[in-house]
């Protein structure tokens, strides 16, 4: 019996996961789903989790072309459960090509195409429109709000204001650190672009 295996977080269900699993299961003859915990997601930096680690369970387990799920929960499982479950294939999507290679020294390891145009991503992204967010100041207290607002899913900081000139050395740093944040010449300006403003500043 050739067993092929698969891991993901499977957020949100979605048509491009069962695609997936349709084609790994089309590898071999019994299919074995490592569905990441919630521990393990933050650990790999996903704080945004939508579904309970319950229910990301019981719909992979729903899927037809699963045989067993097991729990991932720790880096370095991959090539242990290859050797404990007897493992010929480890599939996994594109967007991981090449990252998996290391594997091919215990099994066969396909990258499977992924489905165009979904993504676990996308749907929080229509379910949970972000707010957006203005920083007023860039020093220690804008850097320990950025680390937090890391951690809220509903949270995007898009501007900063501060009244000190580019070139200053506070915010030049600022800038080089988050180039997706720019600064912008006014607070009338900035109320303008965001839906509210965090005030990082004494
Ligand atoms: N996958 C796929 N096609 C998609 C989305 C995901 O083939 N459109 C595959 C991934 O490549 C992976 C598996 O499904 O092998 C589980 O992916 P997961 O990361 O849980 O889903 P994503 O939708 O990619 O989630 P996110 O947007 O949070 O990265």
């Amino acid at each position: 019996m050739r067993k092929v295996i698969t891991y993901g977080v499977f957020d949100l269900f979605h048509h491009g996961h069962s695609n997936l699993l349709k084609h790994a299961k089309e590898l071999g003859d019994y299919l074995i789903v490592g569905v990441t915990t919630d521990q393990y997601a933050y650990h790999r930096g996903k704080y945004c989790l939508v579904d309970s680690l319950e229910k990301r369970l019981q719909n992979v387990r729903s899927c037809p072309y699963v045989d067993e799920v097991i729990l991932e929960d720790h880096d370095g499982q991959k090539s242990e459960d290859i050797g404990k479950y007897g493992i010929s294939i480890f599939a996994i999507g594109d967007d991981w090509l090449g990252k998996f290679d290391f594997l091919k020294a215990s099994c066969q390891v396909v990258y499977l195409k992924r489905t165009p145009g979904i993504s676990s991503t996308q749907l929080r992204g229509i379910r949970y429109p972000h707010l957006s967010m203005g920083l007023i100041g860039c020093g220690r207290i804008a850097e320990r709000f950025l680390q937090e607002a890391g951690y809220v899913r509903d949270v995007q900081v898009t501007s900063l204001y501060h009244p000190a000139p580019d070139t200053s050395e506070s915010v030049m740093r600022f800038l080089s650190r988050h180039t997706s944040i720019p600064k912008v010449r006014s607070l009338d300006k900035l109320f303008d672009q965001v839906d509210a403003v965090y005030i990082a500043s004494p």
